[in-house]
C-alpha cells in the first residue's frame, strides 16, 4: 500500500480495535473481513497488543492492518516490527512524526486543529485522522476546515458511529470515518463472531 490516502479508500469505515486477549484477534479480523471490512486499526492499548498484531499478521492476510494509539517512536517500531501495515497517531509531536515517516508504511497522523493540519500537511501529508471527531466539533467543524484547506482527507474518529457516521461522509474531505462500534467489547469477549460480522456489513454498506 503506497501512501496513507488509499488506506483512507479500503473501506467507508475503519474499526477501531482493542483486543486483549490475543486469542481473539484472529477470529475478529475474520469476522470483520467476512463483513466486507478489509482493514482493521488494532490499538497499542493492552499489553499482548503486538501478540494480536503478530497473529493478524501471519493468518489474516486479506485485511489490511493498521496499529493505532501510536505515542511513542518504539511504539511505532514495535509495530511495524510485529507486522503493521499502517501507523495511526490519535495526535502529532514533531519528533514522533518524523520517526514515523522514516519507517516505509503510510501515516495517518491525529490532528484536531486547523493549526494542526497545517503542520501536516507542510510535511506533505494529506491524509489525517481527526481525532475526537465528535467532542472536536463534528461534521460542521470539519465542513468548516475544508473551506480554507480543501486539499485534506479525513477519516474521523472518536464518538462516531453508524448513525452519525452519513453526515460525516457526505463531506467533500472525508473519505472514511474510524469507530469502535463494529467490535463491542462485549461481542469480543464473549467470542460473539457472527455479531461482529454483522456490524461489520452494515459498516461496509455505508460505502
Ligand atoms: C480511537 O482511538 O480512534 C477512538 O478511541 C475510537 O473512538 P470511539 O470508541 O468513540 O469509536
Amino acid at each position: 500500500m503506497a501512501d496513507a490516502t488509499s488506506v483512507l479508500h479500503v473501506s467507508p469505515v475503519i474499526p477501531v480495535v482493542t483486543i486483549a486477549d490475543p486469542q481473539h484477534a484472529v477470529p475478529v479480523a475474520r469476522a470483520l473481513a467476512d463483513g466486507g471490512v478489509r482493514i482493521i486499526e488494532l490499538t497499542l492499548r493492552t499489553g499482548s497488543a503486538l501478540e494480536s498484531m503478530k497473529r493478524i499478521a501471519a493468518e489474516v492476510p486479506e485485511i489490511l492492518l493498521g496499529a493505532g494509539t501510536i505515542l511513542t517512536p518504539a511504539q511505532a517500531d514495535a509495530a511495524v516490527a510485529a507486522g503493521a501495515q499502517f501507523l495511526v497517531s490519535p495526535g502529532v509531536t514533531r519528533s514522533l512524526l518524523d520517526h514515523m515517516l522514516q519507517l516505509g508504511v503510510p501515516v495517518l497522523p491525529g490532528v484536531a486543529t486547523v493549526g494542526e493540519v497545517m503542520a501536516v500537511l507542510e510535511r506533505g501529508l494529506s491524509a489525517m485522522k481527526f481525532f475526537p471527531a465528535g467532542p472536536a466539533g463534528g461534521p460542521k467543524y470539519l465542513a468548516a476546515i475544508g473551506a480554507p484547506i480543501p486539499e485534506v482527507q479525513f477519516c474521523p474518529t472518536g464518538g462516531v458511529s453508524l448513525e452519525s457516521a452519513p453526515g460525516y461522509l457526505s463531506l467533500p474531505n472525508v473519505t472514511c470515518v474510524g469507530g469502535s462500534w463494529l467490535t463491542p467489547r462485549a461481542a469480543v469477549e464473549g467470542e460473539y463472531w457472527a455479531e461482529i460480522t454483522r456490524l461489520a456489513r452494515g459498516a461496509a454498506a455505508l460505502g
